[in-house]
């Protein structure tokens, strides 16, 4: 996960910046650098690897000043390397950029700067947006407008923070879309900008936070926010308490919901240079999948639990449809007790966020006892889950605090994706257009959830009508099956209520018995190849009187004509629809329990990790 740090007063930068990335570190990235306007040059050192590296690198040659930024990285494009490390500066040398997040559309705008005759000198997409700032420099704009014309034209989801020695009064910065948070902290006669608030909680507890699509000019005395499209904002100054726990959660109530809100991130996080859309290619070099082992697997066993069991059916139906690999989804709880039929041909793909899930644990011993070769799918590094694989897959989405796993549920649909597109690859099933149409289509998540997750408000709306319901029906087909479970599941675990996640299809064969206006439905109908199926399924649940609210995709007017509430996601390729279709039931979940005012982030009985049978 990227961090990012800019200061602008009367102190020296280096060392206010260099200390705020560290307290960013727990976020993981693999490369950093700090860029500071020194005798009217701006001076960049980058390094790979750890911040100490960095710390070596300015011990042997320091820079002085009271201006700059600084970035660690998460590689997107191009390999984590001081070549690729932000900051980026331009041809000039008088412009320098950082930024969290994938511009979607980079490929273009290389080309068009190209056509210029810029020449690139690392493989990222953050290059192209300095090189674009002064594209609209050279044109007479000032520094401010330059940088809003760029962020008007670049597309995906970033947080952009860049300067210039030419302005040096001034740091530039925007949250296009909700690629993570831009935090501006008030001094005195100085200013901080951060991705997050503990990297400026020493120096100041004033601050303000960026929404999507709103830019700063921030210089030593203060801050001006207007809109990308130019209306001036007030926005509110939060008094941030000092208790780091506190000051974690931002703007957020809950850990739970600045975790929801931080699924743009941390998908971005987990494509984390692990994509090579110019050559449609993945990378998974920890999971060592070589092209023997992928052609010898004839059968993948997916375990977990809870709500990783459910992500595990989401990709069971990927790595079919794509690597053409029968895969089975059988529970950490049964796994063992159920005598699997394992070979040296068989996989068993361990999906757990803590690492440390007993009976998840307890499922790849068994499966390594039976000769199968053992994957695992981990968010905390160094946990037992991914030290005992064969191979494994970093979530990258950092700490989930919430007992309520939602990032840790995203994340691994992007990764069994990555992981199914890779090893249809290495079995040579895949042809290169496809699977070029199947990688690209990975640029579009970041952008397609924070633009889901930007519609809260009418989330929110539908828990005030269901916060006293008893009972709630959550009905899905095909790739959204599991997603009804996983939806029923949060509502479950944090309001107490009970609730029912259940194969559409299969509600004639007993269960429409429960649907009357008391029992709620809640049906997963976007438009994908069951859409036409779910349609049916909501006439029968209105034809009992039920209430049925619904998950639609834009513009669907006929869901629109026959649902009592609708919750719309963006159109999104079907085999991603699980990852944008789960976003409004883990805010409804969380707005009926926050309603009911219970204790969303540690709900009673549960633990955020079981590590008993
Ligand atoms: C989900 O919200 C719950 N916290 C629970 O089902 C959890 O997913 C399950 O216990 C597995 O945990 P793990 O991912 O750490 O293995």
């Amino acid at each position: 996960m990227c961090g990012i740090v800019g200061y602008i007063g009367g102190r020296d930068a280096t060392p206010i910046i260099y200390n705020g990335l560290k307290r960013l570190e727990y976020r993981g990235y693999d490369s950093a650098g700090i860029a500071v306007l020194q005798n009217e040059q701006i001076e960049v050192r980058r390094e790979a690897g750890k911040l100490s590296a960095l710390g070596n690198l300015l011990q042997k040659s320091p820079i002085e000043g009271s201006l700059g930024i600084g970035h660690t990285r998460w590689a997107t494009h191009g390999a984590p390397s001081a070549r690729n490390a932000h900051p980026h500066v331009g041809r000039t040398g008088r412009v320098v950029v950082v930024q969290n997040g994938i511009v979607e559309n980079f490929l273009e705008l290389r080309d068009e700067l190209s056509a210029e005759g810029v020449e690139f000198k690392s493989d990222t997409d953050t290059e192209t947006i300095v090189h674009l700032v002064e594209h609209y420099l050279a044109s007479g704009l000032n520094l401010v407008e330059a940088a809003r014309k760029t962020f008007q034209h670049i597309q995906g989801a970033n947080v952009v923070v860049l300067m210039s020695a030419d302005e040096p009064d001034k740091i530039v910065t925007a949250r296009i879309g909700n690629a993570g948070g831009v935090v501006i902290g008030f001094g005195e006669e100085e200013m901080f900008v951060a991705s997050d608030v503990p990297a400026i909680l020493e120096h100041t507890r004033r601050v303000v936070f960026l929404e999507s699509r709103q830019m700063a000019v921030v210089t030593r005395n203060g801050a001006s926010v207007e809109t990308l499209e130019g209306s001036r904002v007030q926005p509110e100054v939060h008094v941030v308490a000092w208790d780091p726990v506190a000051a974690e959660k931002g703007a957020y109530r809950h850990f739970m919901q600045k975790e929801i809100h931080e699924q743009v991130r941390a998908l971005t996080d987990t494509l984390a240079g692990r994509v090579d859309f110019e050559r449609g290619k993945i990378r998974l070099p920890d999971l060592n999948l070589t092209p023997e082992l992928a052609k010898r697997i004839d059968k993948i066993y997916i375990t977990a639990c809870g709500t990783a069991a459910y992500a595990g059916m989401v990709g069971k139906t990927l790595i079919e449809k794509i690597a053409r690999v029968p895969a089975e989804v059988v529970i950490g709880s049964e796994f063992r007790y159920s005598d699997p039929i394992i070979d040296e041909r068989t996989a068993v793909l361990a999906i757990s966020q803590s690492g440390e899930t007993a009976d998840t644990l307890a499922a790849m011993e068994e499966g390594r006892r039976k000769g199968a070769v053992v994957w695992s799918i981990v968010n905390a590094i160094g946990s037992q889950a991914m030290r005992i694989a064969d191979g494994s897959i970093s979530m990258q989405t950092g700490p989930e605090i919430g007992v309520a796993s939602t990032k840790a549920f995203t994340a691994p649909l992007v990764d069994q994706y990555m992981l199914a597109i890779l090893l249809a690859d290495l079995r040579g099933v895949l042809d290169e257009k496809t699977r070029h149409a199947l990688v690209s289509d990975l640029r579009l998540i970041p952008d397609l959830a924070g633009r889901t997750l930007e519609r809260e408000a009418d989330v929110e709306k539908l828990a005030y009508a269901l916060k006293d319901i008893k009972g709630c029906l959550y009905l899905g087909r095909g790739i959204n099956m599991p997603i009804a479970y996983e939806g029923a599941l949060k509502l479950k675990e944090i309001s107490y209520i009970h609730a029912e996640g259940y194969p559409a299809g299969e509600m004639k064969h007993g269960p429409i018995a429960l649907i009357d206006e008391e029992m709620p439905v809640l049906c997963l109908a976007p438009k994908d190849p069951w859409h036409e199926k779910m349609i049916s399924q909501i006439q029968q649940a209105k034809a009992r009187g039920g209430m049925v609210a619904a998950v639609a995709t834009d513009g669907d007017e006929l869901v629109a004509s026959m649902a009592d509430h609708v919750l719309w996601v963006p159109e999104a390729p079907w085999m991603l629809s699980p990852i944008i279709t789960v976003l409004p039931l883990q805010l409804l979940a969380y707005h009926i329990a926050a309603i009911r005012g219970l204790d969303v982030d540690q709900p009673r009985n549960l633990a955020k990790s079981v590590t008993v049978e």
